[in-house]
């Protein structure tokens, strides 16, 4: 049988230090979001492990939202953005939070910030779980991130390789041989 951890070569972030550091994220947007009532949005679909822990640690009344961008293949982002799912609702003078899994070059959020800004929210803020700041293309940072990670390709809660390793449920790098 092949498991999900046989193509991980080690551990990069372990669930525990996932689990820790999502609650005080949680607790730091809870308070500064008070009496705001954002709309979270996340970004189809790497967001979704990471936004459901990290919603549940947000005691704040808010909405949830979901747009899907397609700007990758393989290791390499293509440079292009895509967007296959908007938002339906008018987010005029509302507080976005996009919610990401990783920046990485920055183009993805870059355009997707920008992109919002047209519909005049109040405010638009990023979230992401891992930030890779020696990749950053795009002039884009993360107003709250989880961890920084080096230049590795890193999957599992949530993040991918060509579809797959999303359930697995810490952070690891990929062995070499799977995507060379
Ligand atoms: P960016 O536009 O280059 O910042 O990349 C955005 C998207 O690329 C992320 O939302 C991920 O889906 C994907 N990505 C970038 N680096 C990694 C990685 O190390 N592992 C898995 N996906 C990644
Ligand atoms: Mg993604």
């Amino acid at each position: 049988m092949k498991r999900v951890e046989d193509d991980i070569a080690y551990t990069l972030i372990s669930q525990q230090e996932i689990y820790d550091k999502v609650h005080e994220v949680g607790r730091k947007i809870s308070e500064d979001f008070e009496g705001k009532e954002p709309v979270f949005v996340g970004v189809l679909k790497g967001c979704f492990m990471f936004m459901a822990d990290l919603i549940r640690c947000v005691n704040i009344s808010s909405e949830i939202e979901f747009m899907a961008v397609s700007s990758y293949s393989g290791t390499n982002s293509t440079g292009a953005v895509r967007i296959n799912k908007d938002l339906k609702g008018d987010i005029n003078g509302r507080h976005i939070i996009l919610i990401e899994d990783i920046l990485d070059s920055g183009v993805t959020l870059n355009y997707l910030k920008n992109y919002l800004m047209v519909r005049e929210p109040a405010s638009v803020s990023i979230v992401t779980l891992l930030d890779k700041p020696a990749r950053r293309k795009a002039p884009i940072y993360a107003d709250y991130f989880c961890f920084d990670v080096p230049d590795e390709f890193v999957v599992g809660y949530g993040l991918d390789y060509n579809e797959k390793y999303r359930n697995l449920p810490y952070i690891g790098v990929l062995k070499p041989e799977i995507y060379s």
